[in-house]
């Protein structure tokens, strides 16, 4: 008999961030690493898993095109699933699947997809196969990041001493409701230049950044501990220093690292300097940015300030066309800028289209099962329903 599962599982946004591997096959990380995972409403990828024994072999399709199953961090998560499974209850476990996984957000846009697709790979086996458990020391062999969006809220990976990475698992530190009136605002930035992506960039530091060393030893312990106590109380203004701090710190180690990695452009400098001068004129910190290995920004900030900081976007990064494609996900009220706004554009608005669109959203909660037959990726043959050839 065949079995058939499909799940949802959100991206995350590091606010205390993971760079550097102390094992690169089990990616056990230098660092503890905190994040905010979001909410699946906008953002979010899907898989189906079958299990049949109809199946001569294991095949996946990603975003509508099948892959070949050779990729290690593929294997690892599979063969780590069908181990437990064996070792609980044996059943099904030797059968071969099909998966078929997509995002509902554009990967090119270099948004954090993987840290989603190897959750939600991880989430769904696991239904799949009955495995019951700390599933975040699979999804990690998938990508680091990937762990810390198998649950809601406020997520802590710890980076653990183990060899065997046993102790480098996630955990929730606050649930998704605790701060309910955070709001996140992503900006998708123009960019042409072909990036480095994460795994060699962070190896490269490993291997020549002296400041990663400062940064693992000294810095991270003290902000994470601090970061939770902000969050604990819920002190915006330090949550924001510790962020954008944070952020930073990540970036000087990229640009440390021999030759430099450069992930921020023109238009992400263009975006730190609105945010400090939006601070200032206000007294204190009312939004925080951080920059994960792109350009793209994601912003943090209160439900009270989405109106005047969406409409002060707007003026100082205007749209190409102004339209309904620039604002997606949550609604914003249109907001009066005050007089004393303009102080936030020194020199005039930047030229237009140089953030593309943005997506306000939440702080949301974990990995879903979803029911019915219509939310499939694969129709009961076991192939996906769509295929780009
Ligand atoms: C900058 O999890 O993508 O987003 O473990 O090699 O797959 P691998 O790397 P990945 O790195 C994410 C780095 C980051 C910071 C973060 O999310 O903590």
């Amino acid at each position: 008999m065949a079995s058939i599962v499909t799940c949802i599982a959100p991206v995350n946004i590091a606010v205390i961030k993971y760079w550097g591997k102390r094992d690169e096959k089990l990616i056990l990380p230098l660092n503890d690493s905190l994040s905010a995972t979001l909410s699946t409403e906008q953002m979010h990828a899907k898989t189906t898993v079958m299990i049949s024994p109809n199946f001569t072999k294991d095949r996946i399709w990603l975003n509508g095109k099948e892959e070949s199953f050779e990729n290690p961090r593929l294997v690892a998560c599979l063969r780590e699933i069908r181990k437990r499974a064996t070792s609980k209850n044996g059943k099904n476990c030797e059968l071969k699947v099909h998966i078929c996984s997509e995002n509902n957000f554009p990967t090119a846009a270099g948004l954090a997809s993987s840290a989603a697709g190897y959750a939600c790979l991880v989430y769904t086996l696991g239904k799949a196969f009955g495995v019951e458990g700390d599933l975040t020391s699979i999804a990690r062999q998938g990508s680091g990041s990937a762990c810390r969006s198998l649950m809601g809220g406020f997520v802590r990976w710890m980076k653990g001493t183990q060899n065997d990475g046993s102790d480098s698992i996630a955990e929730q530190v606050f649930h998704e409701n605790h701060w309910a009136d955070m709001r996140v605002l992503i900006l998708v930035v123009s960019d042409s230049r072909k990036k480095v992506s994460s795994t060699s960039g962070m190896q490269l530091s490993v291997k020549t950044s002296d400041l990663l060393k400062h940064r693992v030893q000294n810095v991270v312990p003290q902000r994470t501990k601090e970061m939770i106590q902000a969050l604990e109380s819920k002190c915006f203004h330090t949550f924001a220093e510790l962020t954008m701090r944070d952020s930073s710190s990540f970036h000087a180690v990229c640009l440390d690292t021999y030759p430099p990695a450069v992930y921020m452009n023109d238009v992400s400098h263009s975006i730190v300097d609105f945010v400090h001068r939006y601070n200032k004129l206000k007294g204190s910190n009312k939004v925080a940015y951080t920059f994960d290995a792109g350009p793209n920004a994601c912003l943090f900030l209160l439900e009270e300030d989405v109106p005047e900081v969406v409409g002060l976007i707007k003026a100082v990064f205007p749209p190409h066309v102004e339209g309904k494609t620039f604002m997606r996900g949550l609604p914003v009220e249109n907001a009066v800028i005050q007089q004393d706004m303009d102080l936030l554009l020194p020199s005039g608005p930047h030229e237009a289209g140089m953030i593309k669109y943005v997506i306000h959203t939440k702080v949301g909660s974990g990995p879903k099962t979803l029911d019915g037959k219509n939310c499939h990726l694969l129709n009961d043959e076991g192939l996906p329903k769509n295929l780009i050839s």
